[in-house]
């Protein structure tokens, strides 16, 4: 942003619509970034509240699921998604655990290579609700897995690299799992990229 304001006032580039959309992306960048270390920090001193309430993870997860079919689509990527015929309930900050499932979304979209395949399920297990959220290759190695949920980590897939992320999101859904009292895991997938597995408590 910095070089490309310079380049603006030296006049070596029109300040045109193009430029201006240039640096409206960076702004947005750099303004996810902050919102994202403020949210860990506060995580870390135990001041980030959650609001929860009774909630059905069913229609969260469809809802979600609902918002990000654009992009699904736009991501060159068939969904496939599995909800249970019963509602899943759960007692939960609702803008917390959309956050947490818009960014595993956010990352099969970035991170699957067009042609590929999203798989997201939901369903009960005795007192738990399952979600496995699935992707088609490209995956990690198996030296990364362990290490996704690390902050700043990223793999060094070439397409990770172009696509400009801060390699905080896995961090911050790992926390929002943990405020629930839940688990969050990452495995190969038989897709043939990643699979996320969200585990938490369902009452009722
Ligand atoms: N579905 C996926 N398929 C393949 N690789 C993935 C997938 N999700 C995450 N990764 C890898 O894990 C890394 C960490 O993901 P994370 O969401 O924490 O950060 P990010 O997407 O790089 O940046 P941010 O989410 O902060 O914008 C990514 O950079 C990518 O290399
Ligand atoms: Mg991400």
């Amino acid at each position: 942003m910095h070089g490309e304001l310079e380049a603006l006032e030296d006049g070596v580039r029109r300040l045109d619509a193009q430029a201006l959309r240039s640096l409206q992306g960076e702004v947005a960048t750099l303004h996810k970034l902050v919102d994202d270390l403020h949210e860990l920090s506060l995580a870390d001193v135990g001041a980030l509240s959650y609001r929860k309430t009774d909630l059905d993870l069913r229609t969260l997860i469809d809802g979600t699921a609902g918002a990000f079919r654009e992009r699904i689509n736009g991501s060159g990527l068939a969904l496939q998604l599995e909800l249970p015929d019963q509602p899943l309930p759960a007692f939960g900050d609702e803008r917390r655990l959309r956050q947490l499932f818009s960014n595993l979304l956010e990352n099969s979209c970035r991170y699957t290579e067009a042609g590929g395949a999203l798989r997201i399920s939901a369903r009960r297990e005795g007192a738990h609700a399952v979600i496995d959220v699935q992707d088609s290759a490209p995956g990690v190695t198996p030296e990364q897995l362990p290490r996704l949920f690390e902050r700043f980590f990223r793999a060094e897939a070439s397409r990770s690299r172009r696509s400009g992320g801060a390699g905080l999101g896995l961090s911050i859904c790992q926390r929002i799992v943990q405020a629930h009292e839940g688990r969050i895991e990452a495995r190969p997938s038989p897709l043939g990229g990643l699979w996320l597995r969200v585990e938490l408590p369902s009452h009722g």
